[in-house]
Order: C-alpha cells, then structure tokens, then sequence
C-alpha cells in the first residue's frame, strides 16, 4: 500500500525535504525538524484563532478592544513523534494500543451496507452479503469527502473507507464461521453456502463518518459498494483483447468475471484505488487429465503459477452447481472451441493483476490494469509525482523465492491530473502504457532493473516458454523474470516510498526454503539480499529458513522513477530480541521493538511515520501480531556485514550484507498488538494524521470446525469480547485509532 501526495500541496513540501536531503545534514534530523515544524505552524494557527475567541469572550464581557492586543500568546510544544510509550508483546484477545490512544471496532465481517439488510447476528445464519462488510478485511485506503458530501482529498471528518477482502476461516473446504454448523467438508458443495463463501471475497466501499471524537460508518451511503467475484470488470492494458483471455464469458477477451483473494493496496496520486490479486491461483481447479488436452505451452504457464493438472481448488466452488458462476472455477480444457470461448481454460489468465476502482464512483468501470504484469499482488507504490516526469509503480510478487517488479509509465506527470474530472481515464493514460521491470540485485549493494519485454534477448530465447508477444510477457511475468536471471527473494509483501527522499521499501515476510545446504529446485542459499538462514524455535518445533523477514530498501539511481539501477541495503531484520546478535538479530531489536515476519507496511504522508505490520507464525508463542511505528534513516547509514556459514561439506560460505544504521528506542518502536490469531494490517490515516484507520484480519483463525458450537473454544471472541455486535464468533474488522489529546497518530 502506498500514501502517495493525494493533496498537491504536501507534495512541493516533501519534495523541498528531499532536496534538503542532499546536503550534508543527517537525514533524520532534518526530517523531524520539518515535520516538527510543520505541526508547530498548525499548533500556533489553532492558538491564535483560540486566543482570537478568547478575547471576543472578553470583549463580551466588556473587556475593550485591547483585548487581543494583551493576550499573551502561549508557547506552543513542538510535536515529537515516537514519544508514546511502547506497547508490549502480548498473547491477551485485546487490541492493546499506548496510553493516551483509544482503538474501536468500526466496520466487521457482516456489517450491514444497507437498510434493508439486517443487522448481523454471527451465528451462521446470516446472508445477503453482497450488501455485507466481506471478510478478511486486508489493504485499505481512505478518501476525503467534503462536508457535503463531495469528492475532497482533505477532508478529515467524513470520507470513504475501499478495502480488500482478502479470503475467509476456513477447514477444509468449508469457510466454517460462515456457516450454522459449519458447513460441507466434502464435495460436492452446496449452492447456499457456495454463494455465501464467493460474495465475503472482494472489495467494499463505505463511508465513514465523525461526530464529536466519535467515529461511525454510515449505513445506506450512497456510497456504499461491494465488488465481489462475480463483478463484471473490464481487462484493460496491452492483454486485452488478446486470446490468452478468451473465454465463455468474454469471448472477445475483453472482460473478466470479478476479483479475488485481494491482498495489499495502492493509491493512485489521481486520487484511485488500487487493489493486488494475491493467491487467486488456488480457488481453481483442474483435471488430471488436462496436460495431455491442451498439449500447448499454456501447461507450462499453469505448472508456474501454481496450477498442476489434478489440483483441488481451495473452496470446491466448481461444484456448486450447473449454473456458469460454478463451471468458471474449473480451469479445465472441456469445450471443443480452438480458443477457448466455450469454456474456462483460459480464466486464470484473467486474475493476477492490479486493479483499479475509482472509490468515489461506481458507474465507472473497474479495470485490471494488466501492464502492471501478472503475479501474486500485493501493494502498489507510487514514486513520489514530479511535474513532466514519468511515475513508478512498485509492486512484490508474494511467494517463496518470487520477484521484485517496477512499472514505469510512459506518460509523464501533470498537475492538473492530481485533481481530474475522470479518475479512470487518468488511469487509462498512466496505467496501460508503460514498461514493466523486474529487479536483480548485487552482492555489492547495487542492483539493475530489467525490462520484460521481447527485445530482451534472454526473453526471446528462453526455451522454457516460447513469449509470443508483450500481451504473453505480461501474463507470464514470472516465466519472462525466470528467463532474465531476476533475484529470488524472500517473499515479497507490501512496499511503500518514503515521501521525504524517494527511498522504497520493501517487507520480505519470511522464507521456509531459504537454507544454507540447498537440495531440489525449491530451496536457494542465502545471498546478499537475502543473507540470513537459521533456526527459530517456537516450543519445541524447530523452524528453519528466514523465519523472521526482514525489510530491504532501494534508493534509484540516474533517473530516479524512470531509472534502470539503484543501490539497497537491509533496514530491518525481524528477530527475537534474544536471539544471537552476530547472526540473527543483526538490527539489535530490544523487547519494545522485536517483531518476526513484517507484511504490511506504509508512510504516512501526513507524519512520515513508517508504519510496519505483521502477519506472523513464528513468534507467536510469545506474542500477537502487531504494529510498529518507525522513523528510518536511508540506504547506506549502516555498515557491510559478512554471514559466515558452515557448509555440509565441510567449507565455509561467506555472504556479504548490507545492515542499515541500527533503530534506537526513538526511531523504531510498539505501537500497536492485536487479537489472537490476527494479522494486522490496512494503513490508512485521514489527511490531518488524526486518525487512522486498520484492519485486524482473522482473529480466531485456528478455531476448529468441530468447535463452532462451543464459543468457549473459540480462540479468540474478538471483537464481540470489546463489545461489538452480537454473537460471539471472531470476526476480521476495521478498527478506528484517536490520541485522546486530538493529536496526531504517531505522536
Ligand atoms: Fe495476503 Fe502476502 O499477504
Ligand atoms: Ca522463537
Ligand atoms: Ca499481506
């Protein structure tokens, strides 16, 4: 997920930090100072017009009209950001945020978009979801309204909430919270519970509203939206039309059917949405028997994104039914076509991508933006906008030794389009034209992006995969990465851009196939960017690999969106504050800091707090998943470093690193620790930085089947245990964070 400058004005403020950045004052100081100094002007701006009233309340009282001219003005306290106190790991079923910070339940898995949709009971019962809050509520982005009601990128107190639902509980087949009893776990599956199961997946839209200090969503907004898997979205960018996407339900290749397992999230700095197509490969099936029908390189495609013939989809959603919304789950070649219009052989050719909706719009069209190429999404990142030059967007592919992508648009920036009458043909212009890049990364702290595309030699002679055009380079970007000797990495998550000087970040969550003694094609050594294999003990299970993830970062180099080098180094390595300094925890976290596998994570436009999230498994015998708030340095303010490990063999291998500088108690610290089971994530803040807005996703999740009768086995009653809503089931929800004071989060 990405803040890019959704208001013009920040961005000429933070491009002037960067060019300050340059100098040699240390970088950190001179954000802080700025940052400070910004909120010193606010704070002075409300003293005045308090002092102001004051004295009319003097004046009232007959006091004269000397008044203002007397009253002393009190001296305003810059703002310190990381100065609340750090939260501690926890295993409690609470959202634990700082003292002087209330965090609420705002918006959960059910909540009713509409009036004439029910309140939620949570027993199973429930349905009507297409006029429902989904489920797994994952990235999410917010957008100003004004008072009225209108469109207002700095509206602060009304505005729009777009999120992601990303997946749902599931056992088995079956999504279990879902359903009364918990639903079938053997095939085939009933049409009832199916229905229920498609429509929690996808986006919603809902607004969101504060009166007082409260705040609330608004039930029956106009605004309101779902999108699920069954919404119609049009394939725009260079595949469309193209055959790779012909199928029954867009013979023409020009549509597809709907949008899941929608993870990270991006926002355009023309004021979109943007939504990344995560592990959608597994909701389809296909028969044992498929490779030998196709007999076409198509087989080679599906076997890279995860799709062998024989392969059981996630939910058996195929089998719902005769209906067409069934047969599209089944990715089998069936139909006697030569194309493919007669079936679905095609339809996974048609998720994987990055999406865009305009938030404020509904009868606009949503869009699969597919120059952005095709793989498991996460978020999108804007570089930060320059007038009349071309923008990047970066983007990760998460799974286990997948790859680091960049687009670059052909269009160059123009103001006027941070404010434009049509929000989805301002992404038509930046969006479908461009080149897509994919990163190899040095073992000296350099790096090279390498276009995909059929000019690259090593693209046209790949002998795995014959590319047939930029359309097939684009849908098969993991095959094209594969033939350009791309670096594998440690599963790629969210990235976000570092307003202050253009810096990206990347959170590499974990990797299990990471090990000093490599054996089949699945496991790699460690390497530069990806230095650390070891041990993790959670009890007595042994974990293996990069357990904990770590967080790398690029600067670019000539060019900066547009060029095709850039440096990196390491700025945070997850870890055990106890764990071996020399090896595995190489940033020094102490216990106000220590955190395993970071996933989501974002800038604040607003604060230029780094705000990193965590989905774990590692470290959660010890603590719930959680949320840190960081001010980072900048590539190169830490040190080369050499991993030395012993090889079965009998020899050392030697693996140079880069560490950025270590955090301190002030630049890196807890914000933040969640439910049981839960994942945090979704980074959103209204644009006085007063309120944010996250997601905590699947508390509960290791609540059995067999126990969905018995609340008292949940694993977590969250968050009907903080008193919201009925029923006691676990429920992924949107909560709302304010420092009682009225100041900014962070702070
Ligand atoms: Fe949906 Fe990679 O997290
Ligand atoms: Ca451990
Ligand atoms: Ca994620």
């Amino acid at each position: 997920m990405n803040k890019p400058n959704d208001l013009a004005i920040s961005a000429t403020d933070l491009n002037d930090i960067d060019s300050n950045a340059s100098h040699d004052n240390h970088f950190n100081s001179i954000l802080n100072a700025r940052l400070s100094r910004r909120n010193w002007l606010r704070g002075s701006a409300v003293t005045a017009a308090t002092a102001v009233m004051g004295s009319m309340g003097l004046s009232a009282c007959g006091g004269g009209s000397d008044a203002v001219a007397i009253t002393p003005t009190p001296t305003p306290t810059p703002e310190k950001l990381l100065a609340f106190t750090a939260v501690p790991k926890s295993l409690a079923d609470v959202v634990s945020v700082p003292a002087g910070y209330t965090a609420t339940a705002l918006y959960a898995l059910g909540d009713s978009l509409r009036a004439a949709t029910p309140a939620y009971k949570n027993d199973g019962s429930d349905t009507d979801f297409d006029n429902r809050a989904g489920d797994h509520h994952d990235g999410m982005e917010y957008y100003g309204l004004s008072a009225a009601g209108a469109p207002l990128a700095s509206g602060a107190e009304r505005g729009l909430l777009a999120m992601n639902h990303e997946a749902t509980t599931d056992e088995k087949l079956s999504s279990h919270f879902l359903h009364v009893n918990g639903g079938t776990t053997t095939l085939p599956r009933p049409a009832a519970e199916v229905d229920k199961e498609v429509a929690v997946h996808g986006l919603s839209v809902v607004e969101v509203r504060k009166t007082g200090s409260a705040w609330a969503t608004v039930n029956d907004s106009a605004f309101n939206r779902r999108v699920t898997p069954l919404t119609d979205i049009e394939i725009a960018g260079p595949v469309r039309g193209n055959a790779l996407v012909v199928t029954k339900y867009s013979p023409t290749g020009t549509k597809t059917r709907g949008t899941i397992n929608n993870c990270g999230t991006g926002k355009s700095p023309w004021g979109s949405y943007l939504s990344g197509e995560e592990n959608w490969a597994g909701y389809f099936t296909r028969s044992a028997t498929d490779n030998a029908a196709r007999g076409d390189k198509s087989v080679v495609s599906l076997n890279r994104y995860g799709r062998s013939q024989g392969g059981a989809s996630r939910h058996g959603w195929e089998t719902g039914g005769s209906d067409d919304k069934y047969a599209r789950w089944n990715l089998s070649k069936i139909g006697a076509s030569s194309n493919g219009s007669d079936d679905y052989r095609n339809e996974l050719n048609g998720m994987g991508y990055i999406v865009e909706m305009d938030p404020y719009d509904k009868t606009k069209a949503i869009r699969k933006r597919t120059a952005l190429g095709r793989y498991a999404h996460e978020s999108a990142a804007f570089s930060v906008p320059a007038v009349g030059q071309q923008l990047a967007v970066y983007m990760g592919d998460d799974s286990r030794n997948e790859y680091i992508y960049k687009f670059v648009t052909t269009a160059v920036w123009a103001a006027a389009d941070a404010n434009p009458a049509d929000r989805m043909a301002t992404g038509d212009k930046y969006l479908d034209s461009g080149k897509l890049y994919v990163a190899k990364l040095a073992a000296d702290g350099t790096g090279q992006w390498i276009e995909l595309a059929m000019s690259n030699a090593l693209i046209q002679a790949y002998s795995a995969y014959k590319f047939a055009d930029l359309a097939d380079v684009l849908v098969n970007a993991r095959l094209a990465a594969d033939a350009v000797g791309a670096t594998k990495m440690d599963r790629p998550e969210w990235c976000s851009v570092n307003p202050a000087n253009g810096e990206i970040y990347y959170t590499l969550t974990n990797n299990s196939n990471r090990t000093v003694n490599p054996s089949g094609s699945s496991q790699l050594a460690p390497d530069s960017a990806n230095p650390r294999a070891y041990t993790d003990m959670k009890g007595s299970s042994a974990q293996n690999g990069n357990p904990n993830g770590h967080i790398i970062r690029f600067k670019e180099g000539t060019g900066a969106a547009a060029a095709t080098s850039f440096t990196w180094d390491v700025y945070l390595f997850g870890a055990e504050s106890g764990a071996d300094a020399s090896k595995i925890n190489l940033s020094n976290l102490t216990a106000d800091q220590d955190f395993s596998s970071p996933d989501g994570l974002a800038f604040s436009p607003y604060t230029g707090i780094c705000w990193i999230q965590t989905d774990d498994g590692a470290y959660t015998d010890v603590t719930n998943c959680m949320m840190l708030a960081a001010i980072p340095g900048k590539v190169g303010d830490g040190a080369k470093s050499t991993l030395n490990y012993a090889t079965a063999a009998g020899g050392n291998l030697a693996v140079d690193t880069f560490i950025g500088k270590k955090p301190t108690a002030d630049t890196l610290k807890r914000f933040l620790v969640g439910p049981v089971g839960s994942e945090i994530t979704g980074i959103s803040e209204t644009p006085d930085g007063k309120t944010m807005f996250i997601n905590i996703q699947h508390p509960g999740e290791n609540t059995s089947l067999a126990n969905i009768g018995d609340p008292s086995k949940y694993t977590s009653q969250w968050p009907a245990n903080a008193g919201y809503g009925a029923g006691k089931r676990p429920r992924s929800a949107t909560i709302v964070i304010t420092k009682n004071d009225g100041g900014r989060i962070g702070s």
